[in-house]
């Protein structure tokens, strides 16, 4: 009987030394990604929620700066007409071939649309307004849905991962998205009605499962905007972990008034901030994208 007591008294004890992370399981810190020999050919991975301002672009930018930091060879595809992805690593994009331009004559060469950022491993293939033209221009082509993974076919086997963020919106540029993908990572913003709409978008990518690309598979939901000082960010990443269990990302990105000042400066927090923890966060979530396979 003392000898079961003690068990459970040592049982509680491990559990009270485990720091548990905000989504309710241990804290890992996930082991540093061993360097790649070689590069390519790339998994791709949409950044994809139709509910604006959650955080897709952020995390594109910042993830994709992480995993470069790690020696992996990096593309950025800015997938949106407002072109904030281009505009948050500093790239200029008037009077420069973009995505569009390759979407529009798919016999053009790739490479000729693709810059480098200035973060050592990361490209960026950019996006300006023109792009929102492009789902008129497209509808009527013959397997309009599949026209950026033929893009992209050109350029991956030079990158170890892809990265596309995608607009707020299920419309045919985001179809053509999830078609190009391996896997999508649906980012969401630790709020009310957070959930609202993650049905639809699911209900999305399962279409395209079914008709377009066998193969995509749920990289993870991504908890964004987190605020551990609020019950109601906490209650929100409950639900979540209760909605959609293992398939919620570990790590989570709290919320930081840094993201809105690397913006403005056009680098990555990595750059901006190295040593602030929404850094930390970024390049702790690249580990774990690593760690479960998603990434090389
Ligand atoms: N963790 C965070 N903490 C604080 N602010 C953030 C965080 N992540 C993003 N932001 C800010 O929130 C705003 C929206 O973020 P972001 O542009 O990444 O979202 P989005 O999903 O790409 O938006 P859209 O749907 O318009 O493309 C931006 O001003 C960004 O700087
Ligand atoms: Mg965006």
């Amino acid at each position: 009987m003392a000898e079961k007591a003690a068990k459970s008294r040592a049982k509680a004890k491990k559990a009270d030394d485990t720091p548990m992370g905000p989504t309710g399981r241990p804290y890992r810190g996930f082991p540093i990604p061993a360097p790649l020999k070689s590069h390519g050919p790339a998994r791709i991975i949409a950044l994809c929620n139709q509910k604006g301002g959650v955080g897709k672009t952020t995390t594109s930018i910042n993830l994709a700066a992480a995993l470069a930091e790690y020696g992996r060879k990096v593309l950025a595809v800015d997938f949106d007409p407002q072109g904030a992805l281009s505009a948050g690593l500093g790239i200029q994009t008037h009077d420069v071939p973009t995505v569009y331009d390759l979407l529009l004559d798919t016999k053009r060469d790739a490479h000729e649309a693709i810059v480098h950022s200035n973060v050592e491993g990361l490209d960026v293939l950019p996006a300006n307004i023109d792009l929102s033209a492009a789902e008129v221009h497209l509808v009527n082509e013959v397997a309009r849905e599949t026209i950026l993974a033929r893009v992209l076919r050109q350029v991956a086997g030079e990158y170890d991962v892809i990265l596309i963020d995608c607009q707020p919106s299920l419309g045919l540029l985001t179809v053509n998205a999830l078609t190009a993908a391996h896997g999508v990572i649906i980012p969401l913003e630790c709020e009310f009605f957070a959930l609202r709409g993650v049905a639809l978008l699911i209900e999305t990518i399962d279409k395209v499962r079914d008709r377009l690309n066998p193969s995509i598979t749920m990289d993870g939901l991504l908890a964004t905007m987190y605020d551990p000082r609020t019950l109601h960010s906490r209650e929100v990443l409950e639900r979540v972990v209760e909605a959609f269990g293992d398939d919620v990302l570990e790590t989570v990105i709290g919320r930081t008034v840094k993201f809105p000042d690397a913006s403005v400066s056009g680098v990555p927090i990595t750059e901006f901030a190295p040593e602030h923890a929404a850094a930390q966060a970024y390049l702790r979530l690249a580990r774990e994208l690593v760690a479960r396979g998603a990434v090389a």
